[in-house]
This record gives C-alpha cells, structure tokens and sequence, in this order.
C-alpha cells in the first residue's frame, strides 16, 4: 500500500506551513546531565527541535550533576549528538546550539548550589531574554527526585514572581504503589498538577499516538473494536539488548517495574480507552485512568517470570543475567515478564489481553495484535472444491518498532480452479509512507512540556492506579523465589511458561 505524505521542514516552519507553536523563550535544567540519557536522547532531542525551528531564539540548556566537567560538557554533548542524534558534524545550527549549553556543577543537597543554579539562571533572563521562563528535567536517579523537588521549592524555584516553571519527571516514578504515592505527595507539595510532567517516552513515539489516530480518525475500525469482534488482543515488547550495563538500577527494578508497569500499560490505555471527548490532557488522561482501573486484579498463575541465561543474539555470544557486571550472582530480578489481563467494563469483557516484556530475547520488536473472532461458519471449508486448510483468523498488527507500520491480515483465494483460501497481508509502513526520521520520542515531549501541554504525560492518578494493579504481583513474586532462574536462553522467545499461558487458552504469540 503506498501513501505519500508531506513532513514538516524548517521551511514550512518559517513559512507558517504547520499549526506547531513556538514555546516561550526559556532554560532548560537537566539535573543528572552526566548520565547516559541526556547524551544519547535528550540533548540530540533538543538539537533535532532546534533544526526544525520549533525552539524559541531565547533559549539556553543548563546541565547540572556532581562531577566537575566544565567545559568539556558541550563538547561532550556534541559528540552525542552527532553519534546518538543521526546528525552530521557540519549540520548546520550545531555551532550555534552548543554555545547555548552550559554545565553547573552540584550536589543535589547543596543549598550552595542552587543559590548559585538560582542567581545564572537570573543571569540568563537578563542577557539572553529568557524571561524568567524555566524546564527542569529530573534525569536522576530516583532517590534523588523528592529531594531535589524540596529544595527547588525551598530556594524559590518552583513558584516564582515572573515566567512559568514546569518539571519533567523520568521514571520510574516510584516502586510500588506506597512509594509512588510519597512521590506524589512531596511533589504536589512543592508543583502544582498543572506543573509537572511524568514523562513516558513510549508517549512520545509517532506510532504510539498513531493508535489513536487509527481508532479515532477512521470511521471502520471503531464499530469492530470490541468484545463481540475481538477474540484477544497480544501485546509484545521485546528486545534483544541486555541490561546494557544499569546493573544496579536493574536489580532493583525488574522488567515488571521496568517497561510493564509504564510503557505496556500505555500501549495498553491507547488500544482499549474508549474515545475521549476532546483531545486535551484531562480527556484523554481521564479515558486512560478509566482503562486501568477496570483491570481486573492480577491473577498470578496468569503470570509469568523469566531471567535470561547465556545464549547467542545477533550472532554473538552473550552472558547470562547472573553474569553481568554489579549483578548478583544469585539474583531472583526478572528480566522477562508475560501475563494474562482482563478489563471488566461494557467494551471488553470477557477478551484476554495478553503481556509480554523481556530483554535478550530473539530479536527488537514491540507489536500489538488484535486477533478478531473467525466468521461463524467456515464455510470454503466445506466446499467439494476447496483445500482449505488454512482459514486463519483476522489480525491487525500495530507495530511500534523498529519496522513501524500497520497490518491487515485477511483470507484471499489462492488463483486455481479451486477455493483455496490463503492468508495475505495489506501492509502500511511508515518509513515508506512518510520518509525516515531519526526522531527517538523525546522531541515532541520535550515540546509539549515547553508548552505546557500534558496531554502525553502520565497524571498522578494513572500512575497510582498502575502501581495499584502491579504491587500485589510484586509482593507475591518476592515472596516466592522462582525456582527456575535462568529460565530461557537468551536469543529466545522467553521461558516456555510464556507460550504455555498462551496455549492452555487455545492461542499462541504470533511470529515476530
Ligand atoms: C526504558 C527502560 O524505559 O525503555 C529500558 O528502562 C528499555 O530498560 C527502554 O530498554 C526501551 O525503550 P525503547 O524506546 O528502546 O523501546
């Protein structure tokens, strides 16, 4: 199937050709600007904006972390954006953008140090017009968000006279329900609702808000999206990489904690909320709220947990979970988890939806799958003239990554004298449809945040109610070892209990 379509350039933002808006001047804070994230996604994220003319003239980056990096932290911003950025040494703007990063050395609990955050970021109002107007991004490690928040609000940060201040939060927010609770009550403290931004980068991928767009701005779909069509719906995140060195970040996490909790219940709101009524951050948060509330509670002999063993991906021999560096050698962490989940409202009772999230797994590809019921009677099954042995049932596929695009499978006669039915595939595909892009998610977060807009960011309530749904898992998963741990080789498709909680229903996880 093939579509052409136009994408927005720095062109067509100067000449008004888009209905983007243009965030007020203002300072970007990144506090944890040493670490992985702000190299590899943040700062690329900022420049890719600039590029597209999308950030105001009045605008500055401030790094902030312990170490003493001084200069070399621009130039150590440049190299991420040209490596992680898909951006050339000689793009323009990058010259001009990397004299607007700077770097503040701190300790989080150094009042010192924000009287003196304080006083540069005046400094820059005054010389670079940035009014006043400021986005602290807390990429820290999370026992650090609460405190940073306090102090921000102690040194008259939070709630200043002039400009508008607004936080982004990564996750994870919180561990489980009690501590992401706390979290909520030291920020409300110090932010309004209105202030903060928990930030879910699975929001901020094109084909994630596509699922809305392929629900809501098509008139076919909607009247079959539900309970007496859909026979179930799989959703799968799976990646091949390991934990990629966040050893002790990754023992206390766990894939539950890690990717089920937030980005699986996000793909999961926008499959199965039903359509807000408008598209603004209440309404469609509201929606989503709805969705998880009406999980019914987890079932643990619906779940699944797995930890990798050595294996081969890619073609390469990699080690074992337990082998990885700052990993004990007994450890129980999870790094596969697979469920059974059930919405008990008007929409979707009675239809399984299916979960499964791991690391070192076979290949990268985060699907979702709705498998709608076969027609009555199959009736070319009969035929005197037919073969048909392979009547399969419908499915759209969504794919999120890395091959983006949406599939429709249905039955076509194979050409011969007989009715033989085949199963085809009508295919969409982004890259083709629309052009590459090296946008990695953050770009229209970090936008929307500049502009105040919350609509993909996670509301204090949807984040209670997706603790609410997991902690009781957790807490029995910790209260039982698994017995079992390594239980699947990496460059698998996860531990077997997976497919049989699959086939004990009669359905299995499509190919991927
Ligand atoms: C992060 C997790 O939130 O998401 C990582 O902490 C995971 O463990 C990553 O690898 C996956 O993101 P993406 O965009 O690569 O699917």
């Amino acid at each position: 199937m093939a579509a052409t379509a136009i994408t927005i350039s720095p062109e067509d933002v100067q000449a008004g050709r888009t209905n983007e808006r243009i965030p007020e001047p203002c300072v970007v804070v990144i506090f944890g600007a040493s670490g992985d994230l702000t190299k590899r996604k943040l700062l690329p994220a900022l420049f890719h904006l600039e590029q597209a003319g999308l950030l105001p003239e009045q605008f500055r980056i401030v790094g902030v972390a312990r170490r003493d990096l001084g200069a070399s932290f621009a130039e150590d911003m440049k190299s991420g954006i040209l490596e992680f950025g898909g951006v050339k040494s000689e793009a323009s703007k990058l010259g001009e953008f990397i004299a607007k990063v700077s770097y503040h050395a701190m300790n989080f609990d150094d009042d010192a140090g924000y009287s003196s955050l304080k006083s540069l970021l005046e400094k820059y109002d005054q010389e670079d017009g940035t009014k006043g107007n400021r986005l602290f991004y807390l990429a820290v490690a999370p026992e650090y968000f609460s405190d940073i928040i306090h102090r921000l609000g102690a040194h008259g940060m939070a709630q200043p006279e002039h400009g508008t201040t607004r936080v982004i939060i990564e996750k994870p927010f919180g561990h489980d329900l009690e501590s992401a609770r706390e979290l909520n009550d030291d920020v409300n403290k110090v932010f309004d609702e209105n202030q903060i931004f928990r930030i879910d980068h699975y929001l901020g991928k094109e084909t994630v808000q596509n699922i809305l767009v392929f629900r809501f701005a098509n008139g076919i779909f909607e009247p079959i999206w539900n309970r007496n069509y859909v026979d179930h719906v799989q959703i799968t995140a799976a990646e091949s990489i390991g934990i990629e060195g966040r050893g002790p970040f990754y023992e206390k996490a766990g894939a539950l904690r890690d990717v089920v909790q937030n980005h699986m219940m996000e793909l999961l709101s926008f499959v199965c909320m039903e359509p807000p009524v408008s598209f603004d951050a209440d309404a469609v948060r509201y929606e989503k709220v709805k969705v998880w509330r009406a999980i019914k509670p987890v079932d643990c002999a619906s779940t699944v947990r797995g930890q990798y063993a050595a294996g081969e991906v890619d073609g390469k021999q990699v080690k074992g979970y337990r082998e990885e560096d700052r990993v004990n050698p007994k450890s129980n962490t999870e790094t596969f988890a697979a469920m059974k989940l059930e919405i008990e409202n008007w929409r979707w009772a009675g239809v399984p939806f299916y979960l499964r999230a791991g690391k070192r797994l076979r290949k990268r590809a985060t699907e979702i799958t709705i498998q709608f019921n076969q027609p009555p009677m199959l009736l070319f099954d009969r035929t005197q003239r037919g073969t048909c042995t392979d009547i399969q049932p419908n499915l759209i596929t969504m794919r999120i990554q890395p091959d983006e695009g949406i599939s429709l499978r249905f039955g076509a006669k194979v050409p011969s004298p007989d009715m033989t039915v085949c199963p085809v595939n009508m295919d969409f595909n982004y890259a083709a449809a629309f052009g590459t892009s090296s946008a990695n998610g953050y770009e229209r977060l970090l936008l929307d945040a500049m502009l105040g807009d919350a609509t993909l960011f996670a509301h204090r309530d949807g984040v209670e109610a997706t603790w609410s749904l997991f902690t009781p898992v957790l807490e029995s998963w910790a209260e039982s070892a698994p017995k079992d741990f390594p239980n699947y080789p990496s460059g698998s498709w996860g531990p077997e209990q997976a497919d049989e909680l699959m086939r004990r229903d009669g359905r299995h996880w499509q190919k991927l």
